[in-house]
């Protein structure tokens, strides 16, 4: 046992229970004595009355942001020598110029795992480079033979094929893999997080669009082009960006464009999939159509928010079948359907950790998760999801998906809390029928 005395004192400033976890696995109680907090303005005062060695700061953070509370320690309490290290989401990494402005020691970009910390963090205390390679598995093989996490992950796979483990068992499996970090995990490419982030920022203009999308030659191609198909049908011929921008409309550019970056996700790999994406990518943008249309219908504000959640409340599945193809050969034993049947089964909870971890907002997170719960209950004020809930199961009634027969939309928790009525129904089906249409032109 050590001296408590002797050892560093970490303030950990983070909201996130899963990354809070990560956190407790390098600073170790062996090592450390840390606190965890979760929001600005707690963080502060803790920091003022536990003076810690060194604090690690998220910046997307409730009540006050990591940024202010930067400020306030190096400007308000004139701490210049406090080492702070920051943590953002790749969406936000022009947040560290502004940080290091300020002052800061180093910064780290989520998602990160527990190798990167120990690194990133030996620097302020040197023992961490003598801690163990940490890993799920660990504890279940020989660590002198350990064996790689993607083969791992194949065992549990093929052990559950050949009836030798039961699908709950497995999915403990494989979920606990994630929380440690086993999983190579597909990358999204970088102007997913920007078109996601313009999307939610109400101030988006078409200048700050047109400038985001003049870096991704696909996109601006495919918008130009379908600015002058027949279903926008212009007097002109559109040839910048910001024509077609001005013609399809800022709202319905952020659309399209959100559907064209999502569907180059779907651009694979396996043959084996082929149905079960284009069914995917198909049920995806008739739920972000159908979203988008109940929003409207309900006057809610920021209807583009709906059509974006709408589009990738199944992200999970997309992520997950990309890890599985990846794993399989394609002469293995393991068929796409059953593999498709544990997708299925772990998209909501696997889902969610796995969105989080490529550094989507929490809520894209909580609607990964709960929106095939029919039972949930919503706190006041709650929109995003249950809308979520009725538009998915629309579209699985629309035909793109399978609703189970014995539910009755109109009569879920969600419907009748959002006072939804059966007027709506005209409404999502035309809507989902027309954009396929409009869609016809860039698929
Ligand atoms: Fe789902
Ligand atoms: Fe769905």
């Amino acid at each position: 046992m050590k001296n408590e005395a002797a050892k560093k004192k970490v303030l950990i400033v983070e909201d996130d229970k899963s990354t809070q976890l990560l956190y407790s696995k390098v600073f170790s109680t062996d090592l450390f004595e840390s606190k965890y907090d979760e929001d600005g303005e707690t963080a502060l005062a803790t920091y003022a009355s536990w003076k810690p060695d060194l604090i690690v700061l998220d910046m997307m953070l409730p009540v006050m942001t990591g940024f202010s509370v930067l400020k306030k320690i190096r400007k308000d309490f004139h701490d210049t020598t406090t080492p702070i290290v920051v943590s953002t989401s790749l969406a936000g990494k022009e947040d560290i110029i502004e940080c290091s402005q300020q002052g800061i020691q180093g910064y780290i970009i989520k998602p990160f795992n527990f190798k990167e910390l120990r690194k990133k963090f030996s620097a302020f205390a040197p023992q961490l480079e003598t801690l163990p390679q940490d890993d799920a598995t660990a504890a279940e093989t020989d660590s002198s033979q350990k064996e790689k996490p993607q083969n791992t992950l194949k065992k549990y796979l093929s052990s559950y094929s050949a009836g030798n483990m039961g699908k709950e068992e497995m999915c403990v499996k494989i979920m606990k893999a994630v929380d440690f970090d086993q999983l190579d995990l597909p990358s999204l490419p970088d102007i997913v997080f920007k078109i996601n982030e313009a999307i939610t920022n109400t101030e988006t203009t078409y200048k700050d669009i047109a400038e985001l999308l003049a870096t991704d030659q696909g996109i601006s191609a495919t918008l130009i082009n379908l600015s002058n198909s027949p279903f926008y049908r212009g007097v002109s011929q559109c040839v910048t960006v910001e024509d077609a921008i001005m013609r399809v409309g800022l709202k319905e550019t952020l659309e399209v464009v959100s559907v064209i970056t999502n569907r180059s996700l779907y651009a694979l790999i396996d043959p084996r999939f082929e149905n079960h994406l284009a069914d995917l990518f198909r049920h995806s943008v008739a739920c972000g159509v159908a979203s988008r249309v109940i929003a409207e219908h309900l006057h809610f504000d920021n209807v583009s928010l709906y059509f974006t959640l709408g589009v990738l409340h199944d992200l999970g599945k997309l992520l997950l079948i990309r890890v599985f193809s990846e794993l399989f050969e394609k002469e293995e034993q393991m068929s796409a359907d059953s593999l498709m049947d544990i997708v299925n089964s772990l998209h909501n909870t696997l889902g969610a950790k796995l969105i989080k971890k490529i550094g989507f907002p929490d809520l894209f997170a909580n609607v990964a998760q709960k929106h095939e719960k029919l039972d949930q209950k919503f706190s006041n004020f709650e929109k995003e999801l249950p809308l979520i809930i009725v538009a998915n199961l629309y579209t699985k009634k629309f035909g793109y998906g399978h609703l189970q027969d014995d539910i009755d939309v109109l009569e879920t928790t969600a419907a009748i809390y959002l006072h939804v009525n059966d007027s709506v129904e005209a409404k999502i089906q035309k809507g989902i029928a027309q954009y396929f249409k409009m869609l016809g032109v860039v698929t």
